[in-house]
């Protein structure tokens, strides 16, 4: 909220919204006359949306929205968000050029996103496969200024405490997708890794978040 200083009234779409889990606070400032656009590939994601009125949830790619292959109701909106979803877009400077043209004057594109590097009590394969696959900050911030846009950006921490054995069934279920693209065999072997490295409960580690915004003058 603090990095996309949202108004009454303004036009938003939140890219790769999935459920619409973050919305709460955001959607206090919408409303039925300017919704937001919860933008998703996943039906079955978007079925999850709450029913509301200041929720409009629309089946898409970023790709499709930033083309206009699959129309917005709105030409323009004033801030295109994106929690934890860039890194399924395939061109990035491509989309956000795009999504820079589709910006009202003031408009702004905020991305959040994990850092390549996470410090998760995972096991070092996940980790490392995790980093191949994720966007830098940096060439986040280079798109967003190629796009015309004014771009900042800064690291977020949080601290998070889990109960041990919660952590390892969240790993064990393939929270992250990430996780889903390991076997069984090799999950089992990472909670075993995990166990050796953590003995403790609760676990406690660092979640940074690469908060990165461009604003269109
Ligand atoms: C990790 S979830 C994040 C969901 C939500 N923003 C949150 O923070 O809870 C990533 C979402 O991106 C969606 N996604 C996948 N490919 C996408 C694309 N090309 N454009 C937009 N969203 C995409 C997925 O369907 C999924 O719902």
């Amino acid at each position: 909220m603090d990095w996309l200083e949202p108004s009454p009234g303004d036009h938003i779409a939140d890219i790769g919204s999935g459920t619409g889990l973050f919305l709460s606070r955001l959607v206090e400032v919408a409303s039925p006359e300017a919704p937001i656009l919860c933008v998703d590939p996943s039906q079955p994601m978007l079925d999850l949306i709450p029913d509301d009125p200041r929720l409009t949830p629309i089946c898409a790619t970023a790709e499709q929205i930033a083309t206009g292959e699959v129309p917005m109701p709105v030409e323009t909106v004033d801030a295109f968000v994106f929690k934890e979803a860039i890194h399924h877009v395939k061109d990035i400077p491509g989309t956000l050029s795009a999504m820079a043209d589709r910006l009202n004057p003031g408009g702004r594109i905020l991305i959040v996103s994990l850092p390549p590097r996470l410090d998760y009590p995972l096991f070092k394969a996940a980790l490392d496969r995790f980093a191949e696959g994720q966007p830098e900050p940096d060439d986040m911030v280079k798109a967003m200024r190629s796009a015309g846009l004014t771009a900042d950006n800064a690291i977020e921490e949080f601290t998070v405490t889990i109960d041990r054995e919660q952590w390892l069934s969240l790993v064990g279920n393939q929270w992250m997708s990430v996780l889903s693209t390991f076997s069984q065999e090799e999950i089992a072997a990472g909670l075993e890794e995990i166990r050796d490295r953590y003995p403790e409960s609760p676990i406690t580690y660092r979640d940074r978040f690469a908060f990165v915004r461009g604003i269109k003058d």
